[in-house]
């Protein structure tokens, strides 16, 4: 049997895989089984970073695969203190808990949200206020956050105490606020798998000063926005607010699993021993991955992001065959007049692996992707969407 013959009859088919395996890479070009050639303007759905076998990111978890490549959380590690300080020190926030991935970073991110608001005001106020069509994971707890129901409906029943509410509706949140029972809020600041719409800043900035108003946590889903995606090490910084905790994953290590939820002052002491833990979080491996990820993410790096941004929305907004751009940096959604799983499949065909958000083309590519290799994608994703 070969791969895809051998991956149908032993992988679960939780994913609709397009026909292509992937076998090798460098940068923002992978090659599949065949030999030919794409652009990857996904990057893993926003987690390679800094391209395929990147050197810098390659060396670094070599050196640290050759002196220790896991130890448990009960020992001292270097790379796991070192990425926590760099996080507190580039946002301002006081202490990170590390895990695996997005879900589980937003799942500290609500244990602490609960803990918070109970040992301040008691164990009735568990609500968290989440937005309709976000999205915060897979785990039933994470899935009760996301606010789409049909993701729900064949897990139920899934963990009590989330509402979802509309983008916008600030004034439904502050009823519930009012009740006395809301601990927390999470949000991302630009919906992702919701379709990469970015939230009005007016709208976060009434949301975050509410929150603070009223000692209700203020957390954001950094998990597909941050690390450098949207031309700010995180999005929240687009939108003049820091929140109590923000949780963050995919970009961050690079391609190696690794989640990290951040708190500022009001929560830092919040989980003590016991309180929570990972035998993986904060594996010295995928910390020195993220440690040389997060410290290329300065500010020429950051200031090319939005140069690629611009130039990917100058190129698209009046294309023929394109109704919208939408996004951030390099999150970018695009509306084609043909259906965006269609253009997708045209776009593999072509030559260049894009995502589906809801009813929009996405792009993630790799933060370092080479302006004349964007340019040529640019170039494809404009002829496929005009036919
Ligand atoms: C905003 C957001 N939160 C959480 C998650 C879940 O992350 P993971 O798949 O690493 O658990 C995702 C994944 O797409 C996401 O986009």
């Amino acid at each position: 049997m070969n791969t895809k013959e051998k991956d149908r009859k032993y992988i679960m088919h939780t994913y609709n895989r397009f026909p292509i395996e992937i076998v090798s890479g460098k940068g923002s070009l992978v090659y599949d089984e065949n030999g030919k050639e794409y652009i990857d303007m996904g990057s893993g759905i926003g987690v390679t970073a800094f391209g395929i076998a990147d050197e810098i990111w390659r060396d670094a978890i070599i050196e640290q695969t050759s002196k220790v490549q896991h130890m448990s959380n009960l020992y001292y590690t270097g790379p796991c203190a070192e990425l926590a300080e760099q996080l507190c020190e580039r946002t301002g926030l006081k202490k990170v808990f590390l895990s695996n991935s997005g879900a589980e970073s937003n799942e500290c991110a609500i244990k602490v949200a609960r803990k918070y608001a109970a040992d301040k005001y008691g164990s009735q106020r568990n609500i968290i206020i989440t937005l309709n069509n976000s999205f915060h994971g897979r785990t039933l707890t994470t899935l009760a956050a996301t606010g789409q129901e049909h993701y729900h409906e064949l897990f139920t029943p899934l963990t009590p105490g989330f509402i979802s509410v509309d983008a916008g509706d600030l004034e439904s949140i502050k009823n519930l606020v009012s009740d006395g029972n809301i601990a927390a809020v999470l949000i991302e600041c630009i919906q992702g798998e919701g379709g990469v719409i970015p939230l009005e800043k007016g709208f976060v900035k009434a949301l975050y000063d509410l929150c603070q108003e009223n000692d209700v946590l203020f957390m954001v889903d950094e998990v597909q926005t941050g690390n450098g995606r949207t031309g700010k090490l995180y999005s929240y910084m687009n939108y003049g607010i820091v929140p109590d905790v923000f949780s963050t994953a995919k970009g961050l290590a690079g391609g190696l699993p690794l989640g990290a939820t951040v708190v500022g002052e009001k929560a830092e002491s919040c989980l003590g021993f016991g309180d929570h833990g990972s035998t993986f979080g904060g594996n010295p491996v995928s910390c020195a991955a993220a440690l040389s990820v997060i410290n290329r993410i300065d500010d020429e790096l950051l200031d090319s992001v939005m140069e690629k941004s611009s130039y990917v929305f100058e190129a698209l907004k009046d294309a023929e065959g394109v109704t919208d751009v939408t996004g951030m940096g390099l999150m970018i959604g695009i509306k084609t007049k043909a259906p965006a799983g269609e253009m997708v499949k045209r776009l593999n065909e072509k030559g260049v692996l894009c995502l589906t958000a809801k009813d929009k083309v996405r792009l993630l590519p790799a933060l370092n992707i080479p302006m004349k290799i964007l340019k040529k994608a640019v170039e494809i994703i404009k002829e496929t969407v005009s036919e």
